[in-house]
């Protein structure tokens, strides 16, 4: 099998899919790696590291896609803002974030490319796909990230000091949704010494939060019916989003920083951080909405940017993972080369497999996933191809 490695194009992309001491586990299996000069420039590798390694380098990430039966990609279809299928041919297979949430036209685009895309975010929540699932790899580096933004923005110190010139206290800091990017938030900002406190809709993970040192904020508030089967949160309704905020005034009013990771799959992110709470926040407070990408948590976020809103600064993220390349490509490589591994069964594409299955986009020319919003809009499965991906999100069907 021939595997490539193109350069990726979304700007300010300085992921890898593939890194070189990952291509010299692929090649000492039996492939071969053919790689895009430059590819690995953003994250530290060089074209002589690949070559070391043993892949072949061409100069340009078109003759990759011709040449590859397997292309790895970072970003590519839905997760990028341009309009571009990549020249994929018929029967080659693609692995990448693909963003399927936002393809749109573009989904039929890519089947009839006649490629087999897989879709890395729609891996499903088993045990066994842990060591493949990229959005919790890069959800964690993000979510360790947001605590040194806020830490650099912050005009006070994290850590209690006591000093012959005086105590200063710890700061404040909020952290509303406790998944994986969260938790590594929690931690990364319990460890620089910040008083932490952390909610999340999902109560069970009251537990998780507590042993990384911090506070459970538990609101007043009826969640039954909070989560799925997967661990996802659901789209809860308008009024208890009020009844929410509401309570959630106080609490970031008394914070220096709020980190905003709250998210449901499919959906536009909760707005959970009001004007109004930013109002009792003190001149030189921070928010960090790792939510920006899907429309963010913070009501003044603006994806990207990063906005002053009366003494506060709101920083809106959409790639904290690639400022930290080195290991994000490391952990990412990781999740594409166990993902290879268990494509395949005697060289077939085994399409019994949950993993294989749940992550197909497309396949012969086929579309083989339903939006979730489109399934739940057919008021049932019946359009959904057989095993299709939406039942894996077990979102709004269930
Ligand atoms: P996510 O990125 O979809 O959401 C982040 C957090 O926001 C979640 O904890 C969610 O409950 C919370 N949230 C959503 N709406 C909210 C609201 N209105 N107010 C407050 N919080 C809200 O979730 P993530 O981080 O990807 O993981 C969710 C769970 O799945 C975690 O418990 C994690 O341990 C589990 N998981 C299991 C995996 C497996 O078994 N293979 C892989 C990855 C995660």
């Amino acid at each position: 099998m021939i595997v490539g490695v193109p350069t990726e194009t979304v700007p300010g992309e300085t992921r890898v899919a593939l890194v070189p001491p990952k291509t010299e586990d692929l090649i000492e299996d039996g492939h071969e790696v053919v790689v895009a000069s430059g590819a690995g420039t953003g994250s530290d590798w060089t074209d002589a590291d690949y070559r070391e390694a043993g892949c072949e380098v061409v100069d340009d990430r078109e003759t990759v896609f011709e040449r590859a039966d397997v292309v790895a990609q970072v970003r590519a279809m839905g997760a990028r803002p341009d309009d571009d299928v990549d020249p994929y041919r018929e029967g080659q297979v693609v692995v990448g974030l693909l963003g399927p949430y936002d393809l749109d036209d573009r989904l039929q685009r890519l089947a009839d490319t006649g490629v087999t895309a897989f879709a890395l975010e729609l891996m499903p929540r088993i045990s066994r796909a842990q060591s493949m699932d990229a959005l919790s790899s890069m959800s964690s580096i993000g979510g360790y990230k947001s605590a040194i933004v806020a830490a650099e923005a912050l005009p006070k110190m994290f850590p209690l000091q006591m000093t012959a010139a005086g105590t200063v206290q710890p700061a404040e800091v909020f952290v509303i949704g406790a998944g994986v990017a969260g938790l590594q938030a929690i931690a990364t900002a319990d460890r620089l010494g910040a008083s932490v406190r952390g909610y999340d809709i999902r109560l069970e993970v009251k537990q998780e939060v507590e042993s990384l040192g911090a506070d459970f904020v538990e609101l007043d508030l009826e969640t039954e019916g909070s989560g799925d089967d997967e661990g996802y949160a659901r789209e809860m309704d308008d009024e208890f989003l009020e009844k929410q905020r509401q309570e959630l005034t106080r609490v970031v009013g008394e914070s220096d920083v709020v980190i905003t990771t709250a998210a449901v799959p499919g959906k536009p992110a909760p707005e959970l951080v009001t004007e109004e709470m930013l109002d009792g926040m003190d001149s030189g407070g921070v928010v960090v909405d790792l939510s920006a990408a899907t429309g963010g948590n913070c009501e003044v976020t603006d994806p990207g940017e990063t906005v002053e809103y009366d003494g506060v600064t709101v920083f809106g993220p959409t790639n904290l993972p690639a400022t930290v390349p080195h290991h994000a490509s490391q952990l990412y490589s990781n999740n594409v080369s166990n993902f290879l591994e268990n494509l395949y069964d005697d060289g077939e594409l085994d399409t019994d497999d949950e993993i294989v299955d749940s992550t197909m986009l497309t396949h012969d020319g086929d579309v083989r996933w339903t939006h979730p919003a489109e399934a739940a809009d057919d008021g049932d499965d019946s359009e959904a191809p057989e095993g299709d991906a939406a039942e894996a999100e077990g979102d709004d069907d269930d």
